[in-house]
């Protein structure tokens, strides 16, 4: 009985010490604990919704027995002042990291002053300044893709379905009448992506004929604004449809719908993003193609540069071009290879 009371005591003692010395060991034991702070131009972006998501994960996969990571998301609503506040905050409560989808992508320069004055590295996505403005400190990073390998991929999908079905050009005029469905003016993949698919599907020797185009700010909405302003306009005979991103190009399907065109007469549409519905609509033939942006890969850069600029590790394992730079390649998405890209997500 005295002896097993002893043995009590005497674990209860070691335990007491053991406790004592864990706290003793505290500073090295503990996890490091990395805080992101992210704000996005507009929480209401289809891409960026499904970006996040995927970054979101990857911080996730990311932690360790020794490494913990917490992020927190701001909304900016369109608007650069609300993004600067945001960023205040976010230094203000101590984030270690942060992770900008620019409002203005000319504008940032209140924000990067305020990183630099604190140490906070930063990393642009999606949203990429000009250069000059990237180069202001060595700290900060963009991470995207090529907005021309876009417009050329998207060029390319266009050039190939027109040449292998003569139906395309339904009036037999050897021209393609299309319309333009475009991004945020000012945006860099607004207007390269529409330049160089133009110029690729010109260079394929297609002939083309321009109605209209459209300004749609990436919204699926807008877009099947003006697409029933342009349906209107020219009835049946627009032939192709070159929207800037898959949320417009569905826009536009939106108002073909809505509209009294008959199948027979529909436009070769294609969209740029492989959103989760843009690639069920290129699964079902209802978009021609689209361009896969590849959202996984950017999350999973950013995440992975986010932790390696905060512990200093890892950093050469990224492929970083001109010490700032991130890229990951676009894809070419038709209902022959779909399947590849849909069972990602
Ligand atoms: C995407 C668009 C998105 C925009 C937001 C582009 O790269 O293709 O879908 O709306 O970025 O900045
Ligand atoms: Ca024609």
């Amino acid at each position: 009985m005295r002896a097993a009371k002893m043995i009590r005591a005497a674990a209860i003692t070691a335990l007491g010490l053991s406790f004592l010395w864990g706290c003793g060991e505290k500073e090295t034991q503990d996890p490091e604990k990395i805080s992101v702070g992210v704000t996005s131009y507009n929480q209401s972006d289809t891409f960026l919704g499904e970006l996040l998501g995927a970054f979101k994960e990857d911080l996730e996969e990311l932690e360790r027995g020794d490494l913990s990571i917490t992020v927190t998301i701001r909304d900016a609503a369109g608007s650069q002042r609300t993004q600067d506040d945001q960023v205040r905050e976010l230094i203000g409560a101590g984030c270690d990291v942060l992770c900008v989808n620019l409002v203005d992508r000319a504008d940032p320069s209140e924000i990067i002053d305020l990183a630099r004055d604190n140490e906070i590295p930063i990393i642009f996505f999606n949203r990429e300044p000009v250069a000059e403005d990237l180069m202001q400190w060595d700290k900060l990073y963009y991470v995207g893709a090529d907005a021309r390998q876009s417009g050329i991929m998207q060029g390319e999908l266009a050039a190939a379905a027109i040449q292998a079905d003569s139906q395309i050009d339904r009036n037999k005029d050897g021209k393609i009448q299309y319309v333009v469905l475009e991004g945020e003016p000012g945006h860099q993949d607004a207007i390269i992506r529409t330049e160089d698919a133009v110029e690729t599907l010109r260079d394929s020797g297609v002939k083309l004929e321009k109605l209209s185009y459209g300004i749609a700010n990436w919204n699926r909405g807008q877009a099947q604004n003006r697409m029933e302003q342009m349906i209107n306009q020219y009835q049946n005979q627009i032939e192709l449809v070159l929207a800037n991103n898959d949320d417009m190009a569905l826009g536009a399907l939106d108002a073909y719908e809505k509209s009294n065109i008959t199948e027979t007469s529909l436009p070769l549409v294609f969209g740029i993003d492989g959103t989760a519905a843009g690639l069920e609509a290129v699964e079902q033939s209802r978009l021609a193609g689209t361009v896969y942006n590849d959202k996984e890969g950017q999350a999973e850069a950013m995440a992975k540069l986010a932790v390696a600029v905060v512990t200093g590790e890892g950093l050469e394992e990224l492929d970083i071009q001109e010490e700032r730079y991130i890229r990951l390649p676009y894809a070419k998405v038709t209902r022959e290879n779909v399947h590849e890209f849909s069972c990602n997500q």
